[in-house]
């Protein structure tokens, strides 16, 4: 039987998928949190929702029959699960266009009124990507098989929980030095991840259907004015050499060795290409679905844990 205020969230244990749980759950929302270990993803998952509105769900392979029983359970499904990089078994063609193909069909089935689904900005320019083709792929074949689905595509999502900030924050105090891909020009719209799950929120509050819709922050910035806005957040002033593309490919061959690959050849190539709105597709502002945060703001209130003195050390830049 079907909870009215029910959502199935796959990939939950994700920075957006966190972010999500306390949103719903907060707001009275019953959340199915699907994850593939309980084991090593519940403590993250559990503290994010009200006592009583969680419940966990672990698949580690995912079939017609296990999906279906949950489907069967709600009124609104909505799919986070992606990777940025291939490892093993996990390829982007199985992750971003396979899986997403079946959630939508087993949707479609068990007469979910709404199948909201997280792809990327940018990526029909980046014809050389595998990631770009394998989320476009997912998007073609969730249109087809549930037409009423709302497509989400993101700029860079980001907070004290991402991999991103997080990431340029640890490596930029400890490095003297940080290359710059294509001299740092690249465009970004980075969107807090608290403004992105308040538009998924307000997606499923009026029921808004049928629609693709790019999700930008308030403000356009490149790369290399996100790691200056970094770099005087976490107190620190450090070399930012822009990398020929031959030695940047270099780079980008070892650091996809690693078993976090902090670069692979296939990111180095999708940031070539600008992350901003394409205007073939309607914004999150065109649907009166404001983005405020800016990023400078937002960074300041975490940057902290990575600089000398922590948050009550002075500004020196
Ligand atoms: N973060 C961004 O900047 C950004 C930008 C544009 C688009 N997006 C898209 O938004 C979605 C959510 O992003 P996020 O940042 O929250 O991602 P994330 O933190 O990397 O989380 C992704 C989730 O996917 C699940 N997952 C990973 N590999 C899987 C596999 N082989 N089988 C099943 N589940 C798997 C994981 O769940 P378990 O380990 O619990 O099973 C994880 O919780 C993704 O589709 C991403 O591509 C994100």
């Amino acid at each position: 039987m079907k909870n009215q205020d029910s959502i199935l969230i796959f990939g939950s244990s994700g920075q957006i998928g966190r972010s999500l749980i306390r949103k719903f759950t907060k707001n009275n929302y019953r959340v199915i949190a699907v994850t593939r270990s309980i084991h090593r993803k519940g403590f993250q998952i559990k503290t994010q929702s009200n006592y009583g509105y969680l419940e966990l769900e672990e698949i580690n392979s995912f079939t017609e029959n296990n999906i279906s029983k949950l489907m069967k359970r709600v009124t609104v499904c909505i799919n986070l699960i992606g990777i940025l990089y291939e490892k093993k078994k996990n390829h982007f063609n199985l992750i971003h266009s396979d899986l997403p193909s079946l959630l939508s069909k087993e949707a479609s089935k068990n007469a979910v009124d709404q199948f909201i689904h997280l792809s990327a900005l940018g990526i029909e320019s980046a014809t050389d990507s595998k990631y770009a083709l394998s989320k476009l792929d997912g998007e073609r074949n969730i249109k087809k098989n549930f037409p009423k689905s709302v497509i989400l595509k993101p700029s860079i999502v980001y907070s004290v929980d991402d991999n991103f900030t997080t990431n340029f924050m640890r490596l930029l105090s400890i490095l003297p030095v940080m290359p710059l891909y294509y001299n740092g020009k690249t465009k970004f719209s980075p969107i807090h991840v608290s403004d992105l799950t308040d538009i998924i929120f307000q997606i499923v509050q009026t029921k808004i259907s049928g629609e693709t819709i790019e999700c930008v922050g308030p403000e356009v910035i490149t790369f290399k004015e996100i790691l200056l806005k970094i770099l005087k957040s976490i107190n620190k002033k450090r070399l930012l050499l822009p990398l020929p593309l031959f030695l940047a490919k270099i780079n980008a061959k070892l650091f996809q060795l690693m078993p976090k690959p902090l670069l692979t050849m296939d990111q180095l190539k999708l940031l070539k290409y600008d992350n901003v709105i394409s205007k073939k597709y309607k914004t999150n502002f065109d649907f009166n679905m404001e983005a405020k945060k800016k990023f400078e703001d937002e960074i300041n209130r975490y940057s902290f844990n990575w600089t000398t003195g922590g948050q009550f050390a002075k500004k020196k830049i």
